[in-house]
């Protein structure tokens, strides 16, 4: 028994409860809120997974500050780039309407909120990227944002095309309107349609089968059609350690950004960042 149990033992009984309350104060106290937010989003949402939640704003910037030293560009630009995704008043009403018009949809359901996604399009617009690729497309949110960068990209002089792969032939009804002339999904399984792929891809986003073996057999798939500079965003590096042990074995740098969800249960996931210098 060390000093610290022994003197804990001789503490009177009173003295022990009284402790173990305080601690349990202070332990609880991290769970309240979250606990709070859960409550609620289970009578206002309909969400089953792939949940949507915007983050804090300091967590927006570290997220600015993290690629900004990943490709180079000022904090202030990329900081930018977030803002102008927030404030895309016709990307927000594109995906209000459709989320509406769709049956699922529920009270909260309605908001359009795009969580670390909002790094992914600063990604897109910072690297000016030829060639995006998102596995695993869902609803599409993921790619309204990735052509919104391609379209402001365009408008700047950079032109790029997107590709969304998913295996659920109803995926991606957000890709519509202008947003579908930046990109197209690839309807069938990920792996398969990386390996049919005629790279080179600027910008690889793994979002699909989120089990450990699958992403990285994606990241195998694709490994010899990234260009040069490309940059690899991993969407369950939260989970595995799947895009660490790639960048490590391709001689890549690997970063991770936690997110940290404003007003909701959930604890985050995150966003794996792996590339060259
Ligand atoms: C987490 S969701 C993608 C979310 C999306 N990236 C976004 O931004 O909202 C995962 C998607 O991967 C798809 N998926 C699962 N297994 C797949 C596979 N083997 N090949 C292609 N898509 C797959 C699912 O149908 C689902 O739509």
């Amino acid at each position: 028994m060390n000093r610290f149990n022994r003197s804990l033992a001789q503490t009177p009984v009173l003295g022990r409860f009284l402790l173990l309350l305080f601690r349990a104060k202070t332990a609880f106290g991290y769970f309240l809120r979250p606990l709070g937010n859960l409550f609620r989003w289970l009578f206002v949402s309909r969400e089953t997974t792939n949940f949507t939640y915007d983050l804090e704003q300091t967590n927006k910037q570290y997220l600015a500050s993290l690629i900004a030293d990943v490709t180079g560009e000022k904090f202030d630009v990329i900081m930018a780039y977030i803002d102008e995704i927030e404030a895309d008043d016709k990307l927000r009403a594109h995906i209000s309407e459709a989320t509406t018009a769709s049956d699922w949809a529920f009270m909260a359901d309605k908001q359009v909120r795009f969580g670390r996604r909002v790094g992914w399009y600063a990604f897109a617009r910072a690297l000016k990227p030829k060639t995006i690729i998102e596995t695993g497309v869902d609803k599409g949110l993921g790619s309204c944002l990735l052509t919104a960068a391609l379209m402001r990209n365009s408008q700047e002089g950079f032109e790029g095309r997107y590709y969304g792969t998913d295996i659920n032939p109803k995926a991606g009804y957000l890709l519509a309107g202008n947003y579908q002339n930046y990109g197209q999904i690839l309807y069938g399984d990920s792996i398969a349609s990386l390996k049919e792929f005629d790279g080179p891809v600027d910008l690889f986003i793994n979002d699909s089968d989120h089990s450990a073996d699958y992403e990285a057999g994606e990241y195998e798939a694709v490994g010899d059609k990234l260009s040069g500079h490309a940059v690899i965003l991993g969407d369950n590096s939260h989970c595995t350690d799947k895009l660490l042990k790639f960048s490590l074995d391709n001689d890549r740098h690997f970063v991770f950004f936690q997110e940290k969800p404003k007003d909701h249960w959930y604890p985050g996931s995150g966003i794996g960042i792996s590339f060259k210098r």
